[in-house]
C-alpha cells in the first residue's frame, strides 16, 4: 500500500499538522499497539475482535540461512519468530520482521473488526475473487486514515464487494460522501446490500462503469481539488492513470492511498518482468521522482504503506 498528501506550492501550516497527525497514526498501527485506538465517533457498528482461520497470508522465510545480494538473510533461532538479520551496515543492524503465519494471525486478532464488515468477509469469502478483498487490518488503516485526515469527500476506485469502502464509509461522518467506483455489477450488488445493512448507503455514491470514465466525470462536473482521500485498488496497469486523475481531484494536503505497490514482493525481483510487474515498478519509480507529491513506503509485512506530501 502507498500513501500520498497531495500539495502543491506552499504546505500550510494545517497540513504540516495534519502530516504529523496521519505519521503518528501509521507509526501507531504499524507497531500495533494498543495505543492506536481513536474516537470511534463514527462508527455505528460493534468492533468484534476476529479470530484467524487458518488461511492467513504471510511471508515465511523458506531457508534457515541464506545470501541475497551481499545481505545475510538468517532464520531467528526462537521457533516463534522469524527474521532477516542485514549482514552489512545498510540497515544499520537492525532486525527486519517478516511476517509469519503466525505472525500474521497475531495482527489480526488485534484488529477492531466491526460485525457488519466480518459478515461482509464471510459472504465473500466463497465468492471467486476473494482474495482481493484487503484485510481487516489494512482496512482498519484506512478508516483510521480517513478518520485522522477528518476526511469527508472521498474516491474508492475498485469496490469488489465493498469491504474497503464499507469501513471508509462507516468511519465518514453523516455529511461524509464516498465515490465508490466499480465495473462489475454483481460485485457491486453485494457492496450495496451490506451499505444498506450497515446504514450508510446515504454516504455512498455508487458509480458502476470504468473507473476513468468515473473520475473523468468529477472532473467535468466541477468537482477538481474537492476530495480529502483516495484509495486505489483496482486495475494495476492503469494505477497511473487513476493516480492522474485523482491529483486533480483530491485537495492540497489529501492523501492517496495506492493498493499493491510491492505486488507479492515481485517488484524487487529482478527476475519478474511481467506487464503488471514493470507497470508499478515503473509507476513506483516515477513517483520517486514527482514533487506534486510527498511520498512514504513504510515497509510492514505483505504489503506496504507510504504517506506522501508534496514539498517543493
Ligand atoms: C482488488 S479488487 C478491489 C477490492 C476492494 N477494495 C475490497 O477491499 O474488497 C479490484 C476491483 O476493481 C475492479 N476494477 C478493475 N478494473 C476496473 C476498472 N477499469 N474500472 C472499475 N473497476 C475496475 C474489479 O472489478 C474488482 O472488483
Amino acid at each position: 500500500m502507498s500513501l500520498m498528501l497531495h500539495h502543491v506550492s506552499m504546505l500550510p501550516h494545517e497540513a504540516v499538522s495534519c502530516k504529523l497527525r496521519l505519521a503518528g497514526a501509521l507509526a501507531r498501527s504499524h507497531s500495533f499497539s494498543a495505543s492506536c485506538s481513536v474516537t470511534n465517533r463514527a462508527i455505528h457498528c460493534t468492533p468484534e475482535r476476529w479470530s484467524c482461520s487458518g488461511s492467513c497470508i504471510g511471508v515465511s522465510i523458506s531457508s534457515s540461512r541464506c545470501n541475497y545480494q551481499g545481505k545475510r538473510l538468517v532464520r531467528s533461532c526462537s521457533t516463534t519468530s522469524d527474521f532477516v538479520i542485514a549482514g552489512d551496515e545498510s540497515y544499520g543492524n537492525k532486525q527486519v520482521v517478516s511476517l509469519t503465519p503466525r505472525l500474521y494471525d497475531y495482527v489480526l486478532k488485534n484488529v477492531r473488526e466491526p460485525e457488519i464488515l466480518r459478515q461482509l468477509r464471510e459472504e465473500t469469502a466463497s465468492m471467486r475473487g476473494s482474495q482481493m478483498q484487503v484485510s481487516p487490518d489494512q482496512a482498519q488503516l484506512l478508516a483510521m486514515l480517513v478518520q485522522t485526515l477528518g476526511a469527508e469527500w472521498c474516491i474508492e476506485v475498485g469496490v469488489y464487494t465493498g469491504y474497503s469502502s464499507l469501513a471508509i464509509a462507516l468511519i465518514l461522518p453523516e455529511s461524509g460522501r464516498l465515490v465508490a467506483c466499480e465495473r462489475d455489477a454483481k460485485s457491486l450488488d453485494i457492496a450495496k446490500k451490506y451499505y444498506h445493512l450497515a446504514g450508510v448507503s446515504h454516504k455512498v455514491d455508487v458509480r458502476l462503469g470504468l473507473a476513468v470514465d468515473s473520475l473523468e466525470s468529477l472532473i467535468l462536473n466541477g468537482e477538481s481539488g474537492s476530495y480529502d482521500f483516495a484509495f486505489i485498488d483496482a486495475e494495476k496497469r492503469m494505477t497511473e492513470k487513476y493516480f492522474e486523475l485523482l491529483l486533480q481531484l483530491v485537495r492540497v494536503g489529501g492523501l492517496i492511498v495506492i493498493d499493491n505497490v510491492l505486488w507479492h514482493g515481485k517488484v524487487a525481483d529482478p527476475l519478474v518482468n511481467d506487464p503488471k510487474t514493470i507497470s508499478i515498478r515503473n509507476f513506483n519509480r516515477r513517483l520517486m521522482e514527482d514533487k506534486r507529491v510527498s511520498i512514504s513506503m513504510v515497509g510492514s509485512y505483505q504489503f506496504f504503506s507510504s504517506i506522501t506530501d508534496a514539498l517543493s
